[in-house]
């Protein structure tokens, strides 16, 4: 089976790659390289003992896009491309709507046009904004607070029409919590440009003496400790429940939408705790604001996952804290 894994030169990308090369797929990689550097590709050759087929293109280019289908005889695409960040898509969301819709409809396209069957697409938790209830189920109503969420969600929509015009087409919709951690060999991992805006990265770069203390965004929300509450699954978790939704695409050939969590809720000062175990460094913090937009809550019921693919995580949070410090004490320059 080959696979065209979208993005594969990213955070989660990486990781599908090297899992779908070691247990015997056929991969082929498409990034334009905006938010990941090509070093990357070295280390995750090492990693699959073999050079993954890669393209260096935009997406965004139907006839580029069009151009690799041609080449390559896909059985699926695992879609990871697009811009991710919600404080960036407020200040320039013609860039999040430009880069996230185009980059999906062409690939959608060229599906079409070389009777490709199976997609699955990186969604997020960030579709269901501030949740009237947790655990978030997946039939939770979507309403997100920033373009990022919303380029979400409409690709969502995107899907479900397409899905009723081809119901042929086999499309897994996979809504991630906070997926953090790197692989266990420590060679690839998350590596933000400039300050991190999210936790895990900044906990490490804390902890290696690159910055020098950790904000805490908010001590006084609603939570067991005033700190706001995430559902943190493991990188290699989180690419396993990708290999268990292309399982169940052999089975059946419809629309699924799941939650990709633990379903267990840790608040920033538990990180942080459990951050310092794993490293043996304590970590300097101060109490700053709250981020406008941040919710207190949010965990995943992950019974669909569990019934539907059969998935659950196994990995716990000093699995993800001590992988996460092993590629960044690893790693203090990035890949270069
Ligand atoms: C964020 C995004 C979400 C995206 C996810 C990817 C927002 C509003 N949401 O989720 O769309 O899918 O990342 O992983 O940006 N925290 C601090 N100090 C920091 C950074 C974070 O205390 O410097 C706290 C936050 O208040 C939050 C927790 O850590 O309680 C997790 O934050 P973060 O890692 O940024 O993830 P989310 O905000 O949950």
């Amino acid at each position: 089976m080959t696979i065209l894994v979208t993005g594969g030169a990213g955070y989660i990308g990486s990781h599908m790659v090297v899992k779908l090369a070691n247990r015997g797929y056929d991969v082929v990689i498409v990034d334009d390289f905006s938010n990941s550097q090509e070093q990357i590709i070295e280390r995750i050759n090492r990693l699959c003992n073999q050079q993954i087929k890669l393209y260096r293109l935009n997406l965004c280019s139907l006839a580029e896009c069009n151009r690799m289908f041609s080449e390559n005889d896909f059985d699926a695409v695992i879609h990871f491309a697009g811009s991710k960040s919600p404080t960036e898509s407020v200040r320039n969301p013609l860039k999040y709507y430009h880069n996230n819709i185009f980059s999906t409809l062409n690939v959608l396209t060229a599906m079409k046009e070389y009777s490709v069957k199976k997609f699955i697409f990186s969604s997020s938790a960030t579709v269901y904004g501030e949740p009237e209830q947790i655990p978030i189920t997946e039939q939770m109503p979507l309403k997100a607070v920033n373009p990022y969420g919303r380029t979400k969600i409409m690709i969502e929509e995107i899907l479900r029409d397409m899905y009723s015009a081809s119901p042929d087409t086999a499309i897994a919709i996979l809504r991630y919590f906070n997926p953090v951690g790197a692989h266990s060999s420590g060679e690839i991992g998350e590596l933000p440009t400039g300050i991190p805006n999210n936790i895990m990265p900044y906990l490490s770069q804390v902890t290696a003496g690159i910055l020098a203390e950790f904000p805490i965004t908010g001590t006084d929300y609603d939570t067991r400790d005033g700190t706001g509450v995430r559902d943190y699954i493991h990188v290699d978790d989180l690419v396993e429940g990708h290999l268990a939704a292309l399982h169940r695409m052999d089975r059946v050939t419809d629309l699924f939408t799941v939650n990709l969590g633990t379903g267990q809720g840790y608040t920033v000062r538990e990180i942080i705790s459990a951050y310092e175990k794993a490293s043996g460094i304590p970590i300097a913090t101060r109490t700053v604001d709250r981020r406008p937009g941040d919710i207190a809550q949010c965990y995943a019921d992950v019974t669909l996952a569990k019934t539907e693919l059969g998935f659950t995580a196994k990995l716990t949070l000093e699995d993800m804290c001590s992988s996460s410090w092993n590629w960044q004490s690893k790693n203090p320059n990035g890949y270069e």
